[in-house]
């Protein structure tokens, strides 16, 4: 990817690693080295996308922007001041954080499952926006068994007390006497769990195992996350079905 070249310590702030004074504190301290190199200076050139470097041995390649996915476990919160629990910030590298990823709509603490960030603000937006109707797959245990009674119910719309309407799944299924697989377009606060309540059950365990054509594998591990790269971005809201790839971290 054709990228205009900057200095050193200004792409080191920009992917994360503190103010530019003290990116050029690394450099100069022999912190840093780029495409394999130890950094002269920091106002050496480099290419703003696709540069290879190393902090204190960590290797990196610079973006213009982050996205990632990550595979939250249960007892984290989404939320960079958590109250109760661990942050799911604590599960990314510093740098992220630094550079201003957000999370894409929120998973509550006993929620498991896909959870995307990104720094690019307009594609935070448009992911999260309802007009783009991103379908979130969730599988939940239900504390009674009914789970055909719930899945007729969530497909034939139930009342939330606070919507105007009643409010339908985008498809719900049984997959077991108290499991459920349920698709949603929408991202009201704890719409899951409320839908299933107001089908007269309640949600024991809830698990977010697609957003938009992004899987969860068997092979990702709880608490590790991956890069998207552009195509699998692209295809994010486009609605295509099947396995994106993402790129382990
Ligand atoms: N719906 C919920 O009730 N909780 C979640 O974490 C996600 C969707």
């Amino acid at each position: 990817m054709s990228s205009r070249p900057i200095g050193l310590d200004v792409l080191l702030q920009r992917q994360g690693f503190g103010t530019r004074r003290a990116c050029r504190v690394l450099v100069f301290e022999g912190r840093v080295t780029v495409n394999g190199g130890m950094a002269a200076h920091p106002d050496e050139e480099v290419a703003e996308e696709g540069t290879a470097f190393t902090v204190d041995g960590e290797a990196w390649v610079s973006r213009k922007r982050v996205v990632i996915a990550l595979h939250k476990p249960v007892g984290y919160e989404v939320s960079r001041k958590p109250q109760h629990h661990q942050s799911v910030f604590s599960l990314l590298p510093t740098s992220f954080a630094l550079r201003g990823i957000q999370p894409v709509g929120r998973l509550d603490t006993d929620t498991s499952g896909l959870i995307l960030f990104t720094d690019d603000g307009p594609l935070l937006h448009s992911l999260a926006s309802p007009r783009h109707s991103v379908r979130k797959v969730y599988v939940a245990d239900l504390q009674e068994v009914g789970a055909e009674a719930v899945a007729a119910a969530l497909n034939s719309g139930v009342q939330l007390h606070d919507e105007p309407g009643p409010i339908q799944a985008a498809d719900a299924e049984a997959l077991g006497p108290s499991r459920v697989r349920i698709v949603l377009t929408e991202g009201k606060y704890h719409q899951v769990k409320r839908m299933v309540a107001a089908a007269g059950n309640r949600v024991a365990g809830l698990h977010r195992e697609a957003f938009g054509a992004l899987q969860l594998d068997a092979g990702w591990p709880a608490g590790e996350w991956r890069y998207l790269e552009e195509e699998a971005v692209a295809a994010l809201s486009g609605g295509q079905k099947g396995e994106l790839r993402a790129s382990p971290s």
